[in-house]
């Protein structure tokens, strides 16, 4: 068999999805050279459905870093979601209340603005790779590798970035002795739907219904994304378009409002829970992203949560290569977690606020409905709801 071919790298990164590919990006501008390897093909990574808010930071940083100016142009700012609830929207007007918005650009578009700037900036990211293994994270870090034509490869890197998503490979080389684990499951999952209608609102409606969630959000002007809150054990196959149509009216139509219908182009089951690793280091071997922490979908938190990460992570790398000092990369873990950690708090608040769960009683459903009151009827429970949503300042230190 042929000798592996050996790569030399500063930063090796694991993981072509957002985060990798975004701090691969940052750490080219900043002269620092990266390699990225990934399992999937950039087309199956393309044709995955996601989501598809972003906070303004996100944004921001997609622009001003060079990686593309597309979602200014061809995203939707949002400066408001309504909340229903008793037949009633109530706008969150995040403008008035935080001064920020929030943009609709689907992440599988994030990728495709990622990944056609590393390639034209010559950028090296080898898509479909098969068994990625990494060796040496308290030493001189190693990735091993066979690519998409069979070639076998090592990189040897003096970090190790891994972003790899939320079945990690990286995450389960970290001796667990050096590792504390957070889970919380949830009693119920989301239905998701594609749907070619016209929008049935300007803004996205987050609706708590007596007959469970939904959410009802959008793509361009003849496709709509929505969801409706079910149970984690739900088959697609036992849903046709009338009976997912029927669901979505019991939980948003009424008091004049319908939504718009159309035929159901696409549907998946999305699985619910909240998890975080921690702390995101071990040795030369930084976590980010969905390798370190998983949110539930309710208000659209993962990506933003990784594109952070890995812009304080870069801020770290940046300083060390820049100065020597291991200050920045030393505090990454704290810095990061403190986000993951409010926005933890965040997506749990903004399901338990808006989901049934089974089998609760009429107390628990009048005190959710007291506590959404409390939210949309005080200055401050708005303007709580729409810093988180809109997203938090980052911590300097
Ligand atoms: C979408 C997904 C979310 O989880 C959310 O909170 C808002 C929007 C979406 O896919 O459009």
């Amino acid at each position: 068999m042929a000798a592996r071919q050996i790569i030399k790298t500063q930063i090796a990164i694991m993981g072509a999805g957002p985060a990798g590919l975004m701090l691969s990006h940052l750490l080219a501008t900043a002269g620092i050279q990266s390699s990225v390897v990934e399992v999937r093909s950039h087309k199956d990574i393309s044709e995955t459905v996601r989501a598809g808010i972003l906070e303004h930071g996100t944004v921001n940083l997609l622009v001003e870093s060079g990686v593309s100016d597309r979602v200014l142009r061809e995203g939707d700012r949002h400066d408001g979601i309504e909340l229903r609830f008793n037949g009633d929207s109530h706008r969150i007007d995040f403008k008035d209340l935080v001064g920020e918005s929030v943009w609709l650009y689907p992440q599988t578009d994030v990728f495709m603005d990622l990944a056609a700037r590393r390639k034209a900036d010559g950028g090296e990211v080898h898509y479909g790779v098969t068994d990625p293994a990494v060796h040496d994270l308290e030493g001189k870090p190693k990735v091993w590798f066979t690519d998409s034509e069979g070639v076998e490869y090592e990189i040897q890197a003096d970090f190790l970035v891994g972003a790899d998503g939320s079945r990690s490979h990286c995450r389960f080389q970290i001796p667990e002795a050096h590792r504390k684990w957070y889970f919380h499951e949830y009693p119920f999952a989301w239905f998701g739907i594609l749907a070619e209608a016209p929008r049935s609102a300007d803004e996205l409606i987050y609706a708590n219904s007596g007959n469970g969630f939904a959410l009802i959000s959008q793509r361009t002007e003849t496709v709509q994304r929505m969801y409706f809150q079910c149970d984690p054990k739900e088959s697609v196959a036992e849903w046709d378009d009338e009976r997912i149509w029927a669901e979505f009216r019991r939980r948003v139509n009424g008091n004049g409002f319908e939504l718009k219908e159309g035929p159901v182009i696409d549907k998946m089951v999305l699985p619910f829970r909240s998890f975080v690793h921690t702390p995101m280091r071990y040795g030369k071997l930084f976590l980010a992203g969905d390798a370190a922490h998983t949110v539930p979908p309710t208000g659209a938190k993962g990506l933003n949560l990784a594109i952070h990460d890995v812009k304080v992570l870069f801020e770290g790398l940046d300083s060390y290569y820049g100065s020597g000092s291991t200050a920045l990369l030393d505090s990454y873990s704290n810095r990061a977690l403190d986000r993951v950690w409010k926005a933890q708090h965040f997506s749990y608040w903004m399901t338990s606020m808006l989901h049934t769960v089974p089998g609760t009683d009429d107390f628990d459903r009048a005190r959710q409905l007291g506590e959404l009151n409390s939210v949309i009827s005080s200055r401050h429970g708005r303007a709580y709801l729409a810093e988180a949503y809109t997203g938090w300042p980052t911590t300097t230190t």
